[in-house]
């Protein structure tokens, strides 16, 4: 920590854990009712996350137990990778500290998140994250962690073997939180996961209960997502700096091809003639002016492919219909998609459904419902891109009006979400994702007029299928009854392929 004195008093630098400590409303941590809900949002982030990178289908708890008034015990578990219990401590009780920052589409971002929520419940209750975590190269351990705050380091208070039945890692946090305020939001927040990752399933238990067990609409798991170099759009004074000085005595041109995507030999050798640069110039002699020089280029060239696209992990058309179909139940439902394109180097792609008759309420404006890197947005939707781009649309052009009930789902995908403020919530503006999410929700529009125009076949078999749905639900619970079962298998995908001709649109 630097110190001195100047005319104006003490200056000083504070750590990142004291930073968001002052902070906390930044974070998504502002109140006792939003607190529970960022704690199971970050949570089941990581879950969700490990488990993709596991490669397994997930299998979420979420229990909330309220201890005594206004304080709250909130365990999330996971069939996830595990961490190498080396890692636990920092990952868990230090600061911006994780292991996702490379470019490619997580749910996590900059080791924030359960950080964060660990020093909540710290300064809320006094008392420890805890964390049974087991990698299937080692047996189970359990940790009990605090933070440092003032240092930014962890505190490990004890650190045990512990039995587990398989790899995964179950945290809990207790925190002061407001269970009543908040319950409705979390329950919701859990829904909208399975819609944004229809492979995952979610289970809700509160003070002993179960309140929800629901998901695995789509079978299939995401591919997984390459990390890709720096797309050259991206490439800013520090970036450049730092892949140079990770470079060392390299020609600048073989320096290009090297560190970022899309340039190709023949591109470098393009770029580096229209700057009238010697592509032969050792890399690490070039001059702060040079590469101030080269940055703006990189930045603005033209002549480049857009971004590597196998960073992204979209929903895609038949889970993200199928999810939303499991869900809502709606009576006609349409697709669409944009990208992958760019903003400053980063790949994103925005896809939707449009759905009538969700149980929505009619209004001029359709309901709106936002997710970012599949993670659902539930606050400040007010500031939000997305919301902005919805009330630009003249729905009353596409049939949307006070009698026909719509609901879109949109979902931004991106190796970076430009998100407002540290909690996550709401999209800034960029003039890149404005256009994106404008051209999809016009096409949306005119996808739904058609739908709207009305062939009654459509919404008679729409119908014929939500009571054919309702009746299949029914059969596959009595079957796992009979069958002593306790999982109930899904339907959805069953009637939805009998259904699929004639019904999306
Ligand atoms: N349930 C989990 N399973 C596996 N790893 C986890 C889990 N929770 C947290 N981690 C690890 O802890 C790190 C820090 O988590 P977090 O503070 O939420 O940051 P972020 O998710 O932004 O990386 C993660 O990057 C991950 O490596
Ligand atoms: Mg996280």
């Amino acid at each position: 920590m630097n110190q001195g004195s100047s005319l104006h008093g003490e200056f000083s630098s504070i750590s990142p854990a004291e930073f968001f400590y002052r902070n906390r409303q930044m974070a998504g941590f502002g109140n006792p009712s939003q607190a529970v809900y960022s704690t199971v949002r970050e949570l089941v982030e990581n879950s969700i996350d490990a488990c993709e990178e596991a490669r397994r289908q997930p299998d979420v708890r979420v229990s909330i137990d309220e201890e005594r008034s206004g304080i709250v015990r909130i365990m999330v578990s996971d069939n996830g990778t595990g961490v190498p219990y080396g890692e636990v401590p920092n990952a868990f009780a230090r600061v911006l500290y994780g292991d996702k920052f490379t470019a490619r589409q997580r749910r996590g971002t900059f080791g924030l998140g359960v950080t964060m929520a660990v020093l909540y419940g710290q300064i809320t209750t006094d008392s420890p994250v805890i964390v049974l975590t087991q990698t299937s190269h080692t047996t189970g351990r359990s940790y009990q962690l605090l933070i440092d705050i003032k240092n930014n380091q962890p505190v490990i208070l004890s650190d045990e073997s512990h039995e587990r039945e398989g790899p995964g890692t179950e945290v809990t946090i207790r925190l002061k939180g407001d269970l009543n305020r908040s319950r409705n939001r979390v329950y919701d927040y859990l829904q909208l996961t399975t819609v944004a990752s229809p492979h995952a399933n979610m289970e809700l238990v509160i003070n002993g209960s179960s309140v929800m067990r629901m998901g695995r609409w789509h079978q299939m798991l995401p591919a997984p997502t390459l990390a890709s170099k720096p797309h050259p759009h991206g490439a800013d004074l520090e970036l450049l700096r730092r892949l140079v000085a990770d470079t060392g005595e390299r020609s600048l041109h073989d320096f290009l091809v090297e560190s970022f995507q899309r340039m190709g030999t023949r591109t470098a050798t393009r770029f580096l003639k229209f700057l009238s640069i010697n592509p032969r110039q050792v890399v690490n002699t070039l001059s702060r002016g040079d590469l101030s020089r080269l940055s703006s280029a990189l930045r603005s060239y033209d002549g480049l492919g857009r971004p590597d696209g196998k960073c992204l992990s979209p929903i895609g058309k038949d889970a993200f219909l199928t999810s939303v179909e499991s869900v809502f139940a709606p009576s006609a439902l349409t697709y669409g998609s944009r990208g992958p394109t760019e903003w400053s180097g980063n790949a994103f792609i925005v896809e939707g459904v449009a759905a009538i008759g969700t149980g929505a309420r009619a209004a001029d404006v359709p309901t709106l419902y936002r997710f970012a890197n599949r993670v659902p947005l539930l606050y400040d939707s007010g500031e939000d891109v997305l919301t902005r781009m919805l009330k630009k649309v003249n729905w009353v052009k596409y049939g949307v009006g006070s009698t026909t009930p719509v609901s879109i789902f949109l979902h931004l995908c991106s190796t970076r979400i430009p998100f407002k403020a540290a909690g996550k919530q709401s999209i800034a503006s960029l003039p890149e994702i404005e256009h994106e999410a404008l051209s999809l929700l016009r096409e949306l529009g005119r996808n739904l007029k058609k739908t709207l125009k009305g062939d009654e076949r459509s919404v008679r078999d729409a119908q014929k299928k939500r009571e054919f749905d309702k009746a299949m639900k029914q059969v596959a619970q009595f079957s796992a009854e009979l069958a002593e079962c306790d999982a109930i298998p899904s339907t959805a995908e069953l009637v939805h392929r009998l259904f699929e001709v004639g019904y999306h649109v």
